[in-house]
């Protein structure tokens, strides 16, 4: 038993979109593992931090205080041996935030911006909603995970794309990039002059026997070209204090980045955001360290229980992360009502693969970011539900 992912928090007293959308009327009973935030309580020193804050009870504009990108640039460190500067980092409330500055401040209407799918969904429409045209390089499925197609990419980065938007780790095929697919990339990116946005959120939630590797680390030259987005919203389950960073060492990508974001209105950050983030990166490591082995047991539960039990649903076994696709094609049902199928039979509410991208229709992903027990009530439904189904 762990005292703190297994404890039982009510999270539908409180105004979460995970839990409110599985308490609409009539779904009550209804387990969320779709929207990713997990359902633990953030690490006790920041919520700690927070309440003291709280206390003071004055909440005028917030300025960055200096402890803010001190704290950033430790923890970049000692977690990634990534060596950055406090001045290479910006501000931003939140990472699809700041996809939708990075696509207006480094591409034009109408150029293309290449994007790895089946990838979270905003990838797409942050492209499109900003005029750009979608480039989808699509990952290769294995039957075991997923793989870049590379002749694929360097076929398409050719034909006129300005950005690659990255997703490293991969949310939601679960794979940690290796060192060597990552360089490829980066090679491709220098060859064809493509600036890399780098999506690094889910960088510290990594199992054991992968690691992640940081893009803009590879070499100066890839570097000079990347902007990385990094937070610890999902690290601490803190994504409702929408406070992360950009980072990049070229100083015209950062200013470009910083000129976008002030046109569309972004100043000031929020204070219990700069509290927040400020806490978990200073405090959270042990709590991390606590975290993975949780969460990577998860992962393991899914996939015997899975394979012992409900062969016909097949676990995209994630490498990181706390969510991850199961393949479900193997049920026989219509791809677009798979998903409604088990909210409806075994009622648990999971994402529907089809809105990553057209490969994963007949998949759903599932966020196990929640207590055990939780996570079998779920699965022992699923049982159930797919046992009930004409073989
Ligand atoms: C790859 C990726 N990027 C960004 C986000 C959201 O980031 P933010 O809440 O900071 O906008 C998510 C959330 O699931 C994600 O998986």
């Amino acid at each position: 038993m762990s005292p703190i992912f297994d404890k039982v928090v009510d999270r539908g007293a409180t105004e979460s979109m995970k839990w409110g959308a599985a308490r609409r009327p009539g779904d009550e009973d209804v387990i969320p593992m779709w929207v990713a935030d997990m359902d633990f309580e953030a690490p006790p020193a920041v919520v700690e931090a927070l309440r003291r804050r709280a206390d003071h009870g004055v909440f005028g504009y917030p300025s960055v205080p200096p402890s803010f990108r001190q704290v950033a640039k430790g923890w970049l460190e000692r977690r990634h041996g990534w060596s950055v500067r406090e001045d290479w980092m910006a501000l931003t409330p939140g990472i699809v935030a700041a996809l939708n500055f990075c696509v207006r401040a480094f591409t034009k209407p109408g150029d293309g911006v290449l994007i790895q799918t089946p990838v979270y969904h905003p990838f797409d429409y942050v492209v499109e909603r900003n005029g750009r045209r979608v480039v989808r390089n699509p990952l290769r499925f294995d039957g075991r995970r997923y793989l870049m197609d590379l002749d694929d990419l360097r076929s398409k980065a050719g034909d006129g794309a300005r950005l690659l938007i990255l997703c490293s780790p991969h949310n939601p095929v679960g794979r940690v990039w290796t060192r060597d697919e990552l360089e490829a990339v980066g090679r491709l990116a220098v060859e064809h002059d493509l600036l890399v946005v780098s999506d690094e959120i889910h960088h510290d939630l990594v199992f054991r026997g992968h690691r992640h590797q940081v893009f803009a680390a590879l070499s100066p030259e890839i570097d000079s070209r990347t902007l990385t987005c990094v937070a610890p919203s999902k690290t601490f389950n803190i994504p409702g204090l929408s406070t992360a960073v950009a980072v990049a060492s070229n100083p015209a990508l950062l200013k470009a980045f910083e000129d976008e974001r002030e046109r569309s209105g972004f100043e000031i950050g929020q204070v219990f955001g700069l509290v927040g983030f400020e806490a978990a990166y200073a405090h959270g490591a042990d709590w991390l360290d606590s975290l993975l082995p949780y969460l990577e047991a998860n992962a393991d539960l899914l996939a015997r229980f899975l394979e012992e039990r409900v062969p016909r649903l097949r676990l995209v076994r994630p490498e990181g992360t706390y969510l991850a696709l199961i393949d479900a094609r193997a049920l026989g049902l219509e791809p677009a009502t798979v998903n409604d199928f088990f909210l409806r039979e075994a009622r648990v509410r999971f994402s529907d693969g089809a809105l990553f991208g057209p490969q994963t229709e007949g998949f759903v992903r599932v966020n196990f970011g929640c207590r055990r027990a939780l996570l079998l009530m779920a699965l022992e439904r699923i049982e159930r539900a797919v046992n009930a189904l004409p073989a």
